[in-house]
């Protein structure tokens, strides 16, 4: 954390932080990077079609944007005048989702005539890492960060707070999407990555063997393991209509036991290439079971250091944007009002 931390005056630094990017309306506050509330209102009505509807997902952000923030300000107990900046999600995401956020933070940074900062929703992920809470450990620079979530999937490399170098990504599926369209594949409802996470506990991994696949270098590839589930689960049904029912919790052991394992020969090759081995995870399927187990191996085994963050900095919130806000703010980066929300955005930028 920069030496910094705090005003010229001296007065404490409280940034809000607003994330709307996906089907997530999500509000925190900062005090001098350390998080003094955290809320968010999750999208219900996403369910019972099997995926996020970005027209419902920007008319809910409507719905939840002024009760979230309000919410939080009312946990962190401060006025909107204690307010030093507001920093929002830019991209990438959902555009109809990302304007609700976008226009929100723009309006209040305008009345409050406070700093308006932008912030990455991936670079967000990895450096919720930074956020100072009594049970997370700051990683040491440069690490390794392996993002998984249901957009992205990457290996990248992250110098210091503002210099981040893609070394690998998927060329197809997010590893999440992998999760998801499997748990679909066997009649589960979205987001199905949690549900593949609880059954997979009483399964065993080795019960049904799913080919890797060959992807030279730090790339991933996942949408072969879908297909190869999909054409698994059609012969056996057709011999045994029970056969998902029946064996739902080996299959999900096995379809978890596979990704994790992907997931793992890239990142251990990752590290013999450069020499790194601190890695962090970032993003809603580090919250994955396996995924956390097979670190804390690879720490006692290799010798790696891992920092996994906190449960509920894993999936989309806005105490990630906060801590970008925050750091954004001590190095003068703030943005103009003629910003405007990517629903692409390259993490280089
Ligand atoms: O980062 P995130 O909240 O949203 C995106 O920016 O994509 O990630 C959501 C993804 C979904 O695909 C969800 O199924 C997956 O994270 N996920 C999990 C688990 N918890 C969330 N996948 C596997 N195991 C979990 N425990
Ligand atoms: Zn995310």
């Amino acid at each position: 954390m920069p030496k910094n931390s705090k005003n010229k005056n001296n007065k404490s630094i409280y940034i809000l932080g607003i994330e709307s990017s996906c089907d997530d309306t999500a509000a925190a506050v900062l005090k001098d990077g350390k998080i003094i509330s955290n809320k968010v209102a999750n999208q219900a009505v996403h369910e019972q079609y099997g995926g996020v509807v970005p027209e419902l997902a920007s008319r809910a952000h409507q719905q939840n944007i002024v009760p979230v923030v309000d919410a939080a300000l009312k946990a962190a107990e401060i006025k909107k005048s204690d307010l030093s900046a507001i920093a929002f999600t830019e991209g990438p995401g959902l555009l109809g989702s990302l304007l609700v956020g976008a226009s929100f933070a723009k309006s209040m940074s305008l009345a409050l005539d406070i700093p308006l900062i932008g912030v990455h929703h991936m670079k967000a992920h990895i450096l919720a890492h930074f956020i100072e809470d009594n049970e997370m450990h700051l990683p040491e620079f440069p690490f390794l960060a392996l993002t998984i979530s249901g957009g992205h999937t990457q290996i990248v490399q992250v110098n210091n707070h503002f210099d981040f170098k893609v070394l690998g990504e998927t060329l197809d599926d997010a590893v999440g999407e992998a999760f998801d369209k499997s748990a679909k594949i066997m009649g589960l409802p979205y987001p199905g990555g949690p549900l593949i996470d609880k059954y997979a506990q009483n399964g065993n991994p080795k019960a049904f063997k799913f080919t890797k696949p060959k992807v030279s270098g730090l790339n991933f590839s996942f949408s072969g393991l879908k297909t190869a589930i999909l054409y698994f689960l059609q012969k056996q049904t057709k011999e045994n209509p029970d056969f998902i029912k029946e064996n739902l919790a080996d299959l999900s052991a096995s379809i978890q036991y596979t990704i994790v394992q992907i997931l793992m020969d890239k990142l251990k090759l990752a590290v013999t290439q450069t020499g790194i081995n601190r890695i962090a995870i970032a993003g809603g399927v580090s919250a994955n079971s396996g995924i956390r187990t097979a670190l804390q191996q690879a720490q006692k085994d290799l010798g790696w250091k891992v920092y996994i963050p906190k449960f509920e900095y894993t999936t989309d919130n806005a105490a990630m944007i906060a801590i970008v806000g925050y750091l954004k703010y001590l190095d003068g980066q703030f943005s103009g009002y003629n910003i405007v929300p990517k629903a692409r955005m390259p993490l280089r930028t």
